[in-house]
């Protein structure tokens, strides 16, 4: 384990709402100093950790402090994603439009239990928030009849591979957190070819299927209601750790400036 006890007595923690937490460090703060332990049981703890006064990283230490968590996912593209919109993008992943709620890891073999971003670049009040669904709480709030419904349902996602992922997979909606066994929601919302450049489709195992599209929206409606959903307003400098198992999560459309540069990296 790196890290001291005593960098953690700098720091100040501050709520977000309703689940997440800011922990600020004084200016000019090394990550490298904070017990790894001690991060990924805050995190575990809030679901999304949002760390400020750090100073940002080159690439390639990036990727060195992310393997202290664990196995980084290596794609086509590298250890270390690139988010930035782009003028002609394949996905939309990097257009300025909205990304609906999914999961990372979706398409490939292995399921990041953590994600961690660093935000190079950030313009206020530019929309494009990252939006998280706290889905242990969505199931902690579901009617008994609903939770057996979601235990019975299993989803097949098809999309085509556009950018650094694509396939198809089928999963169940219902599953177990691997830290904390809390049951979790894996759900990625589909994705309309006459909106997206790169459709997802999701057809419904274990609901009746003239109810499915019902079934859907209501599971929709139910993620995005705003007790379960935190919005992360990005700011230069943040540094985001979250929890790809308890939560869903997407992107608010840019309404400004798209000038953001966010670098992200899975961890297995
Ligand atoms: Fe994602």
């Amino acid at each position: 384990m790196t890290g001291s006890a005593s960098a953690l007595e700098t720091l100040t923690h501050i709520p977000l709402a309703p689940f997440g937490r800011v922990v600020e460090a004084p200016e000019g703060a090394t990550i490298d100093d904070l017990p790894v332990a001690a991060l990924a049981r805050w995190t575990e703890e809030s679901r999304v950790l949002v760390l400020r006064g750090f100073t940002p990283m080159e690439k390639e230490r990036f990727a060195d402090y992310c393997r202290q968590w664990g196995e980084v996912l290596r794609w086509d593209a590298g250890e270390v994603i690139d988010l930035v919109v782009q003028d002609d993008p394949k996905n939309y992943v990097f257009s300025s439009g909205d990304v609906p709620f999914h999961w990372d890891g979706a398409f490939v073999e292995a399921n990041p239990r953590f994600f961690v971003f660093q935000c190079l670049d950030a313009a206020p009040d530019a929309g494009g928030e990252t939006v998280f669904c706290d889905t242990t709480a969505v199931y902690r709030d579901a009617e008994p009849e609903l939770r057996e419904l979601w235990s019975r349902v299993t989803m097949t996602y098809t999309t085509e591979k556009l950018a650094h992922y694509g396939g198809r997979v089928t999963e169940k909606l219902l599953s177990q957190h691997p830290g904390t066994g809390l049951p979790v929601l894996r759900y990625a919302e589909p994705l309309d070819p006459a909106v997206y450049k790169n459709p997802v489709y999701v057809a419904v195992d274990g609901v009746e299927a003239e109810r499915a599209d019902d079934f859907l929206a209501a599971l929709s409606e139910r993620l995005h209601r705003p007790e379960y959903c935190y919005a992360h307003a990005w700011q230069a400098g943040d540094l985001v750790i979250a929890d790809n198992y308890a939560l869903l999560h997407g992107r608010n459309a840019f309404t400004g400036p798209t000038t953001r540069h966010l670098q992200r990296v899975q961890i297995i």
